[in-house]
């Protein structure tokens, strides 16, 4: 699925995380290094490092946020993933503030307390960098893998009563465009035999079916592979046991609508 929040197609998100991951884990090691050797420049580098490490990993919520409200599929299990992702950050984005409450300020001597909190916060940000990776790697959020041929992301917000989609020839044959209409994510698709229209909503584990590819009336779930036959919603190939639901499509005078009350 395409990054809601990317430039050039580059999700901000991920160029701007390794800032605070890098930031604050150099932050743990300057003052546990300054304490043992009881080095001022370290631990005063350890508190500049946590805070510069809470200040980019405010900026990195930015576009995740947008991110996780615009682009991870709603009621799906990448979208419980995704929560826990943020939560577990956030929390030790906090940890990491209460460490440096705890030590004194940014140049106050590192305690053996405030190191405790610090590494807590490690484990937890280690957690939230793991979910990340699985919601990029096998969630593919932010990842534009359609095949070559099936056109520009095509996305569109409209409102009842059946509005238009499309115009008849602006979308090519087995492209799609996500359509949000009235609360509700659907497919606008074009087959050789004309425009189709089903769920987003992958009824296997709620992968965005915008984002998978379509080909010869099959569109092909981009998580775990299930295939749906465009038309009537059919299932071709599971793991996915369930037809996708489908909707009519009025086309007159070069106008695609969509008829959700169908
Ligand atoms: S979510 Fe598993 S095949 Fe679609």
């Amino acid at each position: 699925m395409r990054s809601a929040a990317s430039f050039k197609g580059h999700p901000i998100h991920a160029m701007l995380i390794p800032f605070p991951i890098a930031f604050l884990v150099g932050a743990f090691f300057a003052d546990l290094v300054g304490m043992i050797w009881a080095a001022e420049a370290l631990w005063m580098a350890g508190g500049l490092l946590a805070i510069a490490g809470v200040v980019m990993g405010l900026v990195a919520a930015v576009p995740g946020t947008v991110d996780y409200f615009r682009t991870v599929p709603p009621d799906s299990t990448g979208k419980q993933r995704a929560t826990r992702h943020a939560l577990v950050n956030v929390g030790a984005v906090v940890l990491f503030v209460v460490g440096l409450w705890v030590r004194g300020g940014i140049d106050g001597p590192p305690s053996p307390l405030a190191l405790v909190v610090w590494a807590v916060a490690l484990v937890l940000l280690t957690m939230g960098g793991w979910m990340g990776g699985t919601l990029v790697y096998r969630n593919q959020i932010g990842v534009d893998h359609r095949y070559a041929g099936a056109g520009k992301w095509s996305e569109t917000r409209k409102s009842s009563p059946s509005p238009v989609v499309a115009r008849s020839d602006e979308l090519d044959v087995d492209q799609m465009r996500l359509v949000h209409l009235d609360g509700r994510r659907i497919v606008l698709a074009r087959t050789e035999d004309g425009y189709v229209a089903f769920d987003d909503r992958c009824p296997h584990r709620g992968g965005s079916l915008a984002g998978g590819a379509m080909m010869c009336g099959t569109v092909q779930c981009p998580w775990h592979g299930s295939q749906f036959t465009v038309r009537d919603g059919d299932v071709r190939a599971g793991p996915a046991a369930d037809r996708v639901r489908t909707y009519q499509i009025r086309e007159e005078d070069g106008e695609v609508r969509i008829l959700t009350q169908a």
